[in-house]
């Protein structure tokens, strides 16, 4: 399987806590059946350590922590491949960053191809979120949103997802969100993804050992049982291994 949303980078985040964590995420996201996980660290253009560093030395922080990270799962010999990634949160601040730098590049797109793994606030408004999106692919990039489920204006209204999913917008559920770790209403969204079929991709969102881990065999099972019998291969390797490949989801599953 290939998971493509997880805070397993140690220290960078409100993720792994700690090198030994991380280390116990990777143990288990492999002896589940995960062989690749992205390290999509946090990234907001407003505040904290990237906006601390800008884009470039932060880029340089995450890349060394990155190489250590590997390196430590080479010593331990966990089978996982780490590729790079980030969540960026769409805010104004990234929108003066990319007006700044006079460039189309967005630091830490998903395995460096053109697909970027985009968040919003929970309670962002439905104009700006679909603003904000727009905005970003009329630079060109491709855009997985970060657990569609889990934000106010969609839980209200779903009829959102659907011009999403129309505008091209590959929609990431949260294994959390199928277990009810968010509530009833991300459940039911999330539920309705998958019935509907505008789901592209299933992922862990780990940020711990425990609580959020890393583990998707048991969300594997469970997408096959409710959601036809090849849901899993669909949603945990095939769509996101074609965005990490960088061509597109498989838009009618
Ligand atoms: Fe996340």
């Amino acid at each position: 399987m290939i998971d493509l949303h997880s805070h397993i980078l140690p220290g960078m985040d409100d993720g792994a806590a700690s090198m030994d964590d991380a280390v116990e995420m990777a143990r288990l996201a492999a002896a589940a059946g995960t062989k690749t996980i992205a390290a999509t660290v946090h990234g907001d253009f407003s505040r904290g350590r990237l906006r601390r560093l800008g884009s470039e030395r932060y880029m340089e922080y995450y890349t060394e922590k990155l190489e250590a990270f590997r390196k430590e799962l080479k010593k331990q010999k966990i089978q996982l491949k780490v590729v790079q990634g980030m969540e960026i949160l769409v805010n104004e601040a990234l929108f003066c960053y990319l007006r700044a730098s006079f460039r189309n590049s967005l630091p830490f797109s998903l395995n460096g191809g053109r697909w970027v793994l985009a968040e919003f606030e929970f309670d962002v408004s439905r104009g700006w979120m679909q603003e904000g999106l727009e905005r970003l692919a009329q630079r060109g990039w491709k855009i997985v949103l970060a657990h569609p489920e889990r934000y106010d204006c969609i839980k209200r209204d779903l009829d959102i997802l659907y011009s999403l999913y129309d505008a091209g917008v590959v929609l990431q559920v949260n294994k959390g969100s199928l277990a009810g770790e968010f509530g009833q209403r991300a459940y039911r969204t999330a539920d309705l993804m998958l019935r509907e079929g505008i789901a592209g991709i299933v992922a862990s969102d780990a940020h711990d050992p425990v609580l959020r881990n890393p583990e998707l065999d048991e969300t594997a099972d469970l997408l096959n049982l409710y959601y036809g019998h090849d849901a899993a291969e669909i949603l945990l390797r095939k769509n996101p291994g074609r965005i990490l490949g960088n061509s597109g989801g498989d838009r009618n599953r």
